[in-house]
């Protein structure tokens, strides 16, 4: 079954290269991103996990603990992160699981027939510190993702879950962010005291509450 947004992010246990893992248990208190890669030893999917472990440092500043999926066996995802290692000159040290009964893929609907029989697509889902599915985003196997853009969103989320502001498009950290319709305009003059911008009364912004 499709997972929706606001969903319980099903829990599941599965062998992966840093041993066995109960996945609400790895992600404890932090936020998670999961995401399934088709196959490994393919292009793409190497420089997708390459890239995550590049930003190491961005995932741990967010509090956010990542995990990836893919559908072959353990002793071939510890040649594949070598290849990683080397290749995009980094180094892996989150867990990949080892999906090769597909019990994840299953649960996360991460196998579409019509696309691949055999092949997970690349689906990623931002996971909250209170379980629940915020994101998920599904792209096709021939496509690597951007995992900046992950990063933004998590940004957006985690302002989101923090003041009551949500982001709009493009934004980047350090602009301006949108006072959520459910906050009175007399509420937010209290609530935001870097001052509102009304361009309509239901288009109101403000500066990033979060930064000095
Ligand atoms: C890749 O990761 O490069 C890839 C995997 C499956 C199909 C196409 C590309």
């Amino acid at each position: 079954m499709a997972i929706r947004l606001g969903d319980i992010a099903p829990n599941f246990t599965a062998s992966t290269t840093l041993g066995e893992i109960d996945f609400h248990g790895y992600l404890g208190n932090s936020w998670g991103v999961l995401f399934s890669h088709p196959a490994d030893f393919t292009p793409v999917c190497t420089t997708e996990l390459g890239r995550t472990a590049q930003l190491k440092d961005e995932f741990a500043k967010r509090n956010v603990k990542v995990l990836a999926v893919s559908v072959d066996a353990l002793d071939r995802h510890a040649g594949w992160v070598n290849d990683i290692n080397e290749t995009q000159h980094t180094i892996v040290d989150f867990p990949i699981i080892a999906d090769h009964d597909r019990n994840v893929a299953s649960l996360y609907d991460m196998i579409h027939p019509n696309a691949s029989e055999n092949f997970t697509v690349r689906s990623l889902f931002i996971i909250g510190p209170d379980k629940k599915v915020k994101l998920t985003i599904t792209y096709p196997a021939s496509t690597g993702r951007n995992f900046l853009e992950v990063l933004r969103v998590i940004d957006s989320l985690q302002l989101t879950a923090n003041y009551s502001v949500a982001t709009p498009a493009d934004w980047k950290q350090g602009e301006e962010v949108i006072v959520v319709p459910a906050v009175s305009t007399a509420d937010a003059e209290i609530k935001f005291p870097k001052g509102l911008r009304i361009v309509k009364p239901y288009l109101r912004y403000t500066p990033q509450p979060d930064l000095s």
